[in-house]
């Protein structure tokens, strides 16, 4: 093979490729001849009616430059992908800070840009909601609460020894991921759209333009190369921007890209669900959780998006990796002026963990009992019922927990720390642990499915299709190995192609962390099928019986000796034979349920276990912090590819982190974004993250759930990263024993109101 060129994502770590700049994002591709910009022009205010676009000024620009509305839109003016309640471009009324309410096209990007702000837009403002629990208090929720309960709560609390209550609020977060939403469409002969587009999910672009256009799925392909970064941020969302370039290449007959400013992007995207919840805990003397009750009043902004899905999954997480006698837990989704909240990294999930967290940080509090104690005593253990219905399944709560204790001398390390505190007048150190029980499956049952289509090509190379989107977690170097292993063949042959809904149709999102899970298990259904025909053909060829032959190391074995035919010898022998070398794999989880309307099932197909341990030191005169070292003890079955789980646990745990404690995002009373820029938006950066990290992973036993015994990977270890939160509490509370506080993230500023004697 020339070395030049190497395998897309074979021989080397596509991070090699990103690091040089080699890879294109929707950005880089080559330019098509005749491309026009495409630029939006965002609503006024949160929230108004009587809309009217005047695009005289920005039409006199230019001969060239083009302005479309929501009157331009052949057909449904409509995305919402839960309920039909997203206009493509805003008509008549508009309900967020950005929302799109003309779209400007012209051959430059500057050009589009300096007509874009000529565009003048008017209409009345109405006022904005903004706060969760004002939509609440106006009744103005998505659809009706949502509740699981089980056992007697109220038993729970009457008997209890301690019991606590609390508010608990958690802001939301923004992707930042490296690209920008971006898409580029093109009209093909005026008969056919195709869209590059930067999302976790072609089907739903798919879908969004069939539905604007008027045309049907099957003249719309969708591709996705590579993203840069989605963690949730281009699941739905990616979709407005596709749809927007395919509006304007259907009218207008060229291609069209548009590729969002990082401003418009913090601006105008959604982000993680800011959620402000309300526990009551009940604890036994002994420190058992005999109860426990939660409202969660979500942040939804201003459309459905995937809102009801994210709520799901902070009800079945709302215990965490805890064992809870009686629970009821109630969700509202309220609707505000703010833009859609949607998915990112946990869906939901860390909302719920810090509210459980917090409640035990509370009870711990009010009993005296120590947190550690408390946990340990209610981790969850083989054959629990959660209040949901499932059973905790090969549970590795306990194992993970004392491991991390074990490896942390937990015991000697709190005994250090009371001594740095004791010995220290003006810092503080602290320590929490955060144990992790995380349901892989979509929340929607339906969604667990994919389809793979592998081709085995006549030199012996063999391509990979699935419905996978590569954003930069590894999806293509796992299924990749999954081929090479079921094939049976030495490195260097497969490689995996850009994600196409030409290649492989009804796609699901890359989402809920399953990308692998799902679509590896896909190619190999795939690639079983190819083997196997090519088994029958060379046993008639050889006269053998095809159990005795198998492939290793792209090798023709026979009772596991050499046939003296290798891969390329069998591949083109059997298309002489006329042998089909290509097949479509398919996989849907088996044994997943859930019946909403009983609150009832078993919806995951396991859960990833593990836990967190930060020891953080705040500066009490500054009221800074930092992190001076963590521990992380991950199950995570046989891994596909260790040092891409390596980076997807560092990755995630760096974004909880960062979730915990420096990501505050600040909106003005009008719902204006006021940290819309990265220097107001702080992340966690390679200084903040300079402490020692050590991560014990788990390899045995191999997970019986997903494709040759790995685990999903991609979500659960963010979790670990609200240790983060309560480790700086710790501290804190080690300098001024006040009531323990929980608003997320714990920014420098809420550390010096705490320590000066205010409620943050
Ligand atoms: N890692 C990188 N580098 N970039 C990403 O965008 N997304 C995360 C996670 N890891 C993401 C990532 C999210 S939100 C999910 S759900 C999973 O990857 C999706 O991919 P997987 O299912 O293949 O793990
Ligand atoms: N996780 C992520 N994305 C999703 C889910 C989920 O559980 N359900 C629907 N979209
Ligand atoms: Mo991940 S939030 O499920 O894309």
């Amino acid at each position: 093979m020339n070395p030049a060129f190497g395998f897309p994502n074979g021989d080397r770590p596509e991070s090699l490729r990103n690091l040089s700049g080699a890879t294109q994002y929707v950005d880089d591709l080559t330019e098509p001849a005749g491309l026009l910009h495409a630029v939006p022009v965002p609503s006024p205010s949160a929230r108004g009616h009587r809309l009217s676009v005047d695009a005289s000024a920005a039409l006199a620009l230019d001969p060239s430059v083009r302005v479309f509305t929501a009157a331009d839109i052949p057909g449904e003016n409509q995305i919402g992908s839960v309920l039909p309640d997203e206009p493509l471009i805003a008509d008549g009324e508009w309900t967020f800070i950005g929302e799109v309410v003309a779209l400007v096209l012209a051959p430059d990007r500057a050009l589009a840009r300096r007509a874009a702000a000529l565009v003048r837009v008017s209409g009345q403002d109405l006022p904005p909601v903004t706060d969760a629990r004002e939509a609440f208090r106006k009744g103005d929720l998505l659809f009706p609460p949502r509740t699981i309960r089980s056992g007697d709560v109220e038993a729970a609390f009457r008997d209890a020894a301690f019991m606590a209550e609390g508010r608990v609020e958690s802001g939301g977060q923004e992707h930042v991921y490296l690209e920008t939403q971006a898409a580029l469409a093109t009209s093909e002969e005026g008969s056919r759209i195709r869209v590059v587009s930067s999302t976790q999910s072609p089907t739903a672009v798919q879908r969004g333009v069939s539905r604007t256009l008027g045309i049907p799925y099957g003249a719309v392909t969708v591709e996705a190369g590579r993203l840069g970064g989605g963690f949730g941020g281009k699941e739905d969302q990616a979709t407005t921007w596709a749809c927007l370039a395919a509006l304007g290449a259907a009218l207008t007959g060229k291609p069209v890209k548009i590729s969002l400013r990082r401003r418009e992007d913090l601006r105008l995207t959604g982000k993680r669900h800011p959620y402000s919840s309300d526990f009551r805990i009940a604890l036994a003397a002994d420190g058992t959780i005999l109860g426990f009750q939660a409202d969660y009043y979500q942040n939804s902004g201003a459309c459905c998006d995937l809102s009801p899905a994210i709520l799901g999954r902070t009800l079945f997480h709302a215990t965490g990796a805890y064992r809870v006698g009686a629970v009821r837990v109630t969700g509202y989704m309220c609707r505000t002026n703010l833009p859609p909240f949607t998915a990112f990294r946990g869906f939901g999930g860390p909302q719920a963990f810090f509210v459980i967290e917090s409640a035990i940080a509370a009870a711990s509090a009010a009993s005296g009992i120590p947190a550690e104690v408390i946990q340990r005593k209610n981790l969850l253990s083989e054959g629990d019922v959660l209040h949901y219905g499932q059973r905790a399944d090969q549970c590795r709560t306990g194992i993970v927990w004392d491991l991390l204790v074990k490896a942390a001398g937990y015991p000697a390390l709190r005994a250090s720390i009371e001594k740095f505190n004791a010995e220290n007048r003006l810092v503080r150190r602290g320590a929490w642990i955060v144990p992790v029980a995380f349901g892989i499956s979509f929340t929607r049952i339906m969604m667990n499915q994919a389809g793979a289509l592998v081709h085995v090509y006549q030199d012996g190379s063999v391509v990979a299709n699935t419905a996978a989107v590569e954003m930069g977690q590894g999806v293509n170097r796992k299924i990749l190995r999954v081929v090479e292993r079921s094939l049976g063949l030495a490195p260097g042959l497969v490689t995996v192609e850009r994600t196409s809904t030409a290649a492989v149709a009804n796609t699901q999102p890359t989402a809920a962390s399953t990308g692998s899970d799902l679509n590896g298990m896909a190619a190999f259904f795939a690639c079983q099928e190819i083997k196997a025909r090519l088994l029958a053909f060379a046993a008639g060829a050889l006269g053998a019986k095809a159990e005795e032959l198998g492939i290793s190391d792209s090798l023709l074995l026979r009772g596991g000796k050499p046939t003296g035919w290798d891969w390329k010898r069998l591949v083109a022998e059997a298309l002489e034979a006329r042998v089909d070398l290509s097949a479509h794999g398919y996989y849907a989880t088996p044994g997943i349920f859930y019946d909403e309307a009983v609150e009832r099932g078993s919806p995951f197909a396991y859960h990833v276990y593990g836990a967190g341990l930060v020891v953080a030191e705040v500066d009490l005169l500054r009221a800074s912090y930092r992190v001076v070292s963590a521990r992380i003890v991950h199950d995570g079955g046989a891994s596909l590819d260790p040092l891409t789980d390596r980076g997807q646990i560092e990755g995630a745990f760096a974004q909880g982190l960062g979730w915990s404690l420096l990501e505050e995002l600040r909106y003005g009373e009008d719902g204006n974004l006021l940290t819309d820029t990265l220097s107001t938006y702080k992340l966690p950066d390679g200084s903040f993250m300079d402490f020692p990290l050590d991560i014990e992973y788990l390899s045995d036993p191999p997970n019986p759930h997903a494709i040759h015994g790995s685990k999903a990977i991609g979500e659960p270890p963010l979790m670990y990263g609200i240790a983060g939160y309560f480790a700086v509490l710790d501290a804190l509370r080690a300098a001024r024993k006040d009531a323990p506080f929980f608003d997320l993230p714990m920014t420098q500023e809420k550390a010096l109101t705490y320590l000066t004697g205010g409620r943050p």
